[in-house]
């Protein structure tokens, strides 16, 4: 397993060290009935993941010289959405986990209902970061952002990924359907991180099209890296419990290519990434650096 280069693991440690603050600031604790609440978002968003969707909205929007604190609370939204979805897929009606970032997933640490609106919590969070004032001056910028995190985490997005990968239990996919499901359940969120930089540095549509194949290349090449860690990984280094898409038969890239084809896709569409991004410059080391780490990784 490749360390992460030093310029990237200088940002993992920089992204992770602001998603914290970020939170603390965000979420202070109540003096009333709700500091449950408050509690069970602060056990799941400060503390541990690798932060990879804040990272590459500020990876993102570094390119087009956006403003690094307009960046942050982009980058803090997609990190609400995603930190939501992993509180709700670990809920005993999901995938029922009980670790999570080498700690007790919400609904253990607190109780399932606090846990469920933990996570409808967060999901409210994103949007209301993205349609404040302070995210960018122009509210046609607000408004695409946030047309296109909804999208992406809706039915068209990771929620609707999630429930096909419900009835990966008792179905059979074939590779273009798990694909789909992929390119829903994980790699619609991705996707909006790369697009943030673009609408926050109101980069013309006709100028995107390059990011997003780097966006759709890489979400791939994540969601069968964790599918080939959820079979090859340490339990304790991932800080989750492994093992279990085989347990629970789902249909997944491994349950369909087998390792070793899947570990050739997956470097097949690193490489495909970052060809993507031949038109730029050093300015974009750090997301091929990235690239690189989707698929490299030990957690
Ligand atoms: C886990 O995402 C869920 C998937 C979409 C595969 P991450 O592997 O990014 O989880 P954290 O944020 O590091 O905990
Ligand atoms: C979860 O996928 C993806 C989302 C939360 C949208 P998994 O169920 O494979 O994620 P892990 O393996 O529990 O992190
Ligand atoms: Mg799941
Ligand atoms: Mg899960
Ligand atoms: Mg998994």
């Amino acid at each position: 397993m490749a360390s992460p280069s030093p310029r990237l693991a200088a940002a993992m440690d920089g992204i992770a060290e602001a998603m914290d603050r970020q939170f603390d600031l965000l979420l202070p604790l109540p003096d009333d009935p709700r500091r449950r609440l408050f509690e069970a978002m602060r056990h799941a968003t400060i503390g541990g993941g690798k932060r990879l969707r804040p990272l590459l909205v500020t990876a993102s929007c570094a390119l087009f010289h956006v403003d690094p604190d307009a960046a942050m609370r982009v980058a803090t939204a997609i990190e609400c959405i995603h930190v939501y979805s992993l509180v709700h897929d670990d809920l005993p009606a999901m995938d029922d986990d009980d670790l999570r970032r080498g700690k007790p997933t919400v609904h253990k640490a607190f109780d399932e209902a606090t846990a469920i609106l933990a996570g409808d919590s967060l999901h409210a969070l994103a949007f209301e970061l993205l349609a404040d004032e302070a995210t960018h001056s122009d509210p046609f910028v607000r408004c695409e952002l946030v047309m296109d995190l909804a999208r992406a985490s809706g039915p068209d997005g990771m929620a609707g990924g999630q429930m096909m990968d419900l009835e990966a239990e008792h179905q059979t996919y074939d590779l273009q359907t798990v694909t789909r499901l992929q390119q829903l359940k994980t790699g619609a969120l991705i996707a909006f991180c790369i697009e943030a930089g673009a609408i926050m540095g109101r980069l013309p549509p006709e100028g995107r099209a390059p990011l997003r194949g780097y966006a759709r290349d890489i979400g791939l090449a994540f969601q069968i890296a964790d599918d080939i860690l959820d079979v090859e990984g340490s339990e304790a280094v991932a800080g989750k419990a492994l093992g279990k898409d085989a347990e629970q038969g789902k249909a997944t890239f491994l349950s369909i290519l087998g390792v070793e084809r899947a570990k050739l896709q997956a470097r097949a569409l690193v490489d495909q990434a970052i060809a993507h991004l031949g038109h730029f410059g050093h300015e974009a080391d750090l997301l091929r650096d990235i690239a690189r780490f989707t698929i490299e990784r030990d957690k």
